[in-house]
């Protein structure tokens, strides 16, 4: 009697595959996200470029300050304009290359004023795209709606709408949109700074 031998592509799966295979599958989805974002996004898009002094760039010290645009820049129908947010770090000696660390948009408003939301979604992570003005923006990982201010639609899975970001409004009122860019941790309720 010979000893049964093991199908060679049938690996056993240990416990240990089990966070690389949710890793795969949320890089895959937020992948799918980015793809399907900018389907539906017909925003152009443009770059802000924070400089960051000193050893390493790290969340959660209360954002950072950025200059994203100027406000004659962004249309002046109330339809949002999507820009990422670039990091490019520097010491005594060294300048490092430059690192995307997210992405805002950015509405003007009929009094003039600017609102600016994290394009990260609250529920898991996935990046929002806007759809139209009478949609509002859409996430495509879980069909989540968001309304044009921020707040959320129907349908939406999100337990909180879209995080709004502080725009400076002495410089807002100098023609320059500057926003403090921050992340907020995703899946829950309260709006925290990470
Ligand atoms: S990540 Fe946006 S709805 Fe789930």
């Amino acid at each position: 009697m010979t000893a049964e031998k093991p199908e060679e592509n049938q690996a056993a799966k240990t416990p240990s595959d089990q966070p690389d295979e949710t890793a795969r599958r949320e890089f895959i989805a937020k992948a799918v996200s980015v793809f399907a974002g900018g389907a539906i996004v017909s925003v152009p898009i443009g770059v802000g470029v924070a400089t960051l002094l000193g050893p390493a760039f790290k969340e959660g010290q209360g954002g950072i300050k950025i200059r994203l645009a100027a406000l004659e820049d962004l249309p002046g129908d109330g339809s949002p304009k999507l820009y990422q947010v670039v990091a490019e770090r520097k010491d005594a000696w060294t300048k490092y290359p430059q690192k995307p660390i997210g992405s805002v948009f950015l509405q003007k408003l009929e009094d003039g004023g600017v609102i600016a939301f994290n394009s990260s979604c609250p529920h898991a992570g996935c990046s929002v795209g806007f759809k139209s003005k009478e949609v509002g923006y859409y996430c495509p990982c879980h069909e989540s709606i968001f309304l044009l201010d921020g707040s959320r639609g129907d349908p939406c899975v999100s337990p909180r709408g879209l995080d709004s970001l502080e725009v400076d409004k002495e410089r807002l009122n100098g023609g320059e949109v500057w926003v403090t860019f921050q992340n907020f941790a995703a899946g829950i309720e309260e709006k925290k700074a990470i």
